[in-house]
């Protein structure tokens, strides 16, 4: 479809593989990730209180996909909502989710990073259609879990322009047609990315009143290989402790946070009492950073 080589893009993002929607939806992804959660926390979905969705490509604008998940698992007592901070937002609903728990608002919480980038991305444009997959993670999180960590999050909407998804409709009285157009500054992005990464981690840190030493994993936002790498030698840490899984589904913006968790602990490298710093950063431009104690 462009013009690129395998070598380039293993090269310049380490990516390998992505997974592509055909017919599956955003809610159908997110329903399948909810399901699993749900199974693995050994709870049933009525005990369900709260349903929050990251995403940015929702098959439809309304319901919102949190609610067709609700519909899909039958979490008949729960609220639900979807919540847009692109590729933070699995971050951004983490923190919301716990919130409303700490709130005493929900007592149980379904938190869902789902996307189907594939739909908005230009297959013309070899700078971003080579980079984003499709997919879906999901955490169940309740209030027995205990005290939540440290978070910072930041938003900068002056640095907007250097990713933007606009979609535009004609007017409602002419033909209806509609273009979406996902368009990046790579440059700009990764250069952002570097900076704010290592500084929003060890701005957590501080507040966590935790040293680099204490955390077990730094879960990063999937993008680039280049930037994970680069982010850990910025922070002076093993490359060991930044675990990867990109190479096998590209960018999957809000999903990337949650495929990795779940990966990491089938593989059973997640152990009660560790440590994690959870980091992400993308569209608005937004970035962040939480520690979790594994449960
Ligand atoms: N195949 C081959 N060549 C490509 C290419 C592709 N898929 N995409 C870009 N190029 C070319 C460019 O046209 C440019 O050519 P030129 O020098 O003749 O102008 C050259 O490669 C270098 O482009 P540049 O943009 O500097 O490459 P890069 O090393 O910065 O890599 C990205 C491009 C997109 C991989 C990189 O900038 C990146 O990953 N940025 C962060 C993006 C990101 O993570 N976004 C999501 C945030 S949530």
């Amino acid at each position: 479809m462009v013009e690129t080589s395998d070598t380039w893009i293993r090269e310049r993002t380490g990516v390998e593989a992505r997974h592509i929607t055909e017919t599956e939806t955003t809610v159908f992804m997110a329903s399948q990730a909810a399901e699993a959660a749900i199974l693995d926390a050994g709870i049933l979905p009525e005990e369900i209180d709260l349903i929050v969705v990251a995403t940015s490509s929702s098959n439809v604008i309304f319901p919102c996909t949190a609610c067709e998940v609700q519909r899909a698992i039958g979490a008949v007592h729960a609220f639900c909502f979807d919540l847009n901070a692109a590729c933070t937002g699995f971050l951004f609903a983490y923190n919301t989710v716990c919130s409303y728990l700490e709130s005493g608002l929900c007592h149980c919480a379904l938190v869902i990073g789902a996307e189907s980038l594939s739909h908005l991305v230009d297959w013309q444009d070899r700078s971003t259609c080579i980079l984003f997959g499709d997919g879906a993670g999901a955490a169940v999180i309740c209030v027995q879990d205990g005290p939540r960590g440290a978070s910072v999050l930041h938003s900068d909407g002056r640095l907007g322009d250097a990713l933007t998804c606009e979609t535009h409709h004609q007017s409602r009285w002419q033909e209806r047609t509609e273009m979406t157009h996902l368009r990046m500054n790579g440059r700009a992005v990764f250069q952002f990315a570097v900076k704010r990464v290592p500084e929003v981690i060890e701005e957590v840190l501080e507040k966590a009143e935790l040293s680099r030493a204490e955390i077990t994993y730094y879960i990063l936002h999937q993008a680039n290989q280049r930037i994970v790498e680069s982010v850990a030698k910025r922070l002076g840490e093993s490359l060991e402790k930044f675990p990867m899984n990109l190479s096998r589904y590209g960018n999957t913006s809000s999903a990337s946070i949650p495929i990795l968790l779940d990966e990491l602990k089938k593989s059973g490298k997640l152990k009660k009492g560790q440590r994690l710093v959870l980091a992400g950063f993308g569209a608005g431009l937004s970035w962040g950073a939480s520690v979790v104690t594994w449960g």
